[in-house]
């Protein structure tokens, strides 16, 4: 691979078993295992151009709701020159966490999906910005490593390297733990590994829509209050044994068995958000609409399997079969708190694009 401009895409994932609360929260080094299903439709796109030489800094540009590509805000700009310095760190052989010299580089970035809202744009984000930049250094990032492309488990490394540490999860398709043993890296550096494809498990993720605004508390500053919850060490202790039975049930490919696992860590981490010091609040009134809709779907006889998980965020992930992805998007469409639905589903992970955005 020649390197140069590059262009990559990278699906947002919704997490299973999630992922709150660290050892070193800026650097995305987690206290627990989290297993995510990585998406397909909502994603991030990404162009990455190495600029000349006597380029002072990088350029980063952004497109808001279909518009022009314009200078990103500055606290968006800023973490992705921050990865870009770790990335430049990596590219010379160092650990990856500080910066040094390297190319400075014109960044352009799209989502396909509200940014910030609780949908993990960040995962997508910096998923993509670490596959197009290996890309442009000329590090086959998608490629076979029997044939010198990077070793995926050190793509998801440069991802987390972003803090990003759902990024870590993103780089992979289908469904993954994160960090994994399988993966190496060790706990300074964790990294991710796939329990099974897209393939193997074809499930849906119908998004139901009821904020689309940005969230107030960013999860870093949620991961750093965790452990203030009275409740932060109970879920430690817990989560082994759901663990086991998140990768079990993928193993067998039971949602009966998996159902009642993800909602109780969907309820858990805003419990342990909500009894935070200070508290954090995701939920709206309409969070709680779209869970008792949910509920009522499953039980009404219809044959529908339909269960619901939330990131930190308003919106509820509804996880079913996708041959029942459409009746169950038209049902929540129809709630009054609901404001868009997204039909999503299980996918293989990031993309390089011959198209470029710049
Ligand atoms: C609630 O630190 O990865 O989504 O960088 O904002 O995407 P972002 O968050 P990150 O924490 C993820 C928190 C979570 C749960 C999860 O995805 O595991």
């Amino acid at each position: 691979m020649s390197g140069g401009k590059a262009t990559a895409s990278a699906p947002a994932n919704i997490a299973f078993v999630k992922y709150w609360g660290a050892r070193d929260p800026a650097r995305a080094l987690p206290l627990a295992p989290s297993i995510s299903m990585t998406l397909e439709r909502c994603r991030s796109r990404t162009t990455v151009e190495p600029l000349p030489a006597r380029a002072g800094a990088d350029e980063v540009l952004l497109r808001v709701a279909g518009g022009e590509l314009e200078p990103a805000p500055e606290r968006f700009a800023g973490r992705v020159r921050r990865h870009l310095d770790a990335l430049r760190e990596w590219a010379a052989g160092g650990g990856g966490e500080g910066a040094v010299a390297g190319p400075r580089f014109r960044v352009a970035t799209e989502n396909s999906f509200p940014a910030a809202a609780g949908l993990a744009s960040s995962a997508s984000g910096f998923a993509a910005l670490a596959t197009a930049v290996a890309a442009a250094l000329g590090r086959d990032p998608l490629g076979d490593p029997a044939r010198g492309g990077l070793d995926r488990a050190e793509l998801s490394s440069l991802a987390r390297r972003s803090g990003s540490g759902s990024a870590a999860r993103s780089v992979l398709g289908g469904y993954v733990e994160w960090p994994s043993e399988a993966a190496g890296g060790g706990e300074d550096d964790p990294r991710a590994a796939a329990l099974a494809t897209a393939a193997d498990w074809p499930l849906a993720d119908v998004i139901a829509l009821v904020e689309d605004a940005p969230k107030a508390v960013s999860s870093l500053d949620g991961h750093r209050l965790a452990p203030t919850s009275p409740h932060f060490a109970r879920r430690l202790a817990e989560l082994p044994r759901r663990l086991d039975e998140v990768r079990a049930a993928i193993r067998a490919r039971d949602l009966e068995r998996l159902g009642p696992v993800l909602e109780e860590e969907a309820v858990e981490l805003h419990l342990i958000a909500m009894s935070s010091r200070p508290p954090v609040f995701y939920w709206r009134p309409g969070t709680l609409a779209v869970l008792e809709a949910v509920r009522a779907l499953r039980g009404s006889g219809s044959g529908l399997a339909a269960w619901a998980t939330m990131d930190a965020g308003a919106n509820v992930h509804v996880i079913c079969p996708t041959e029942q992805a459409g009746e169950i998007a038209e049902r929540l469409a129809r709630l009054p708190a609901v404001r868009s639905v997204i039909d999503d589903r299980a996918g293989d992970g990031p993309a390089l694009h011959d198209e470029h955005l710049i």
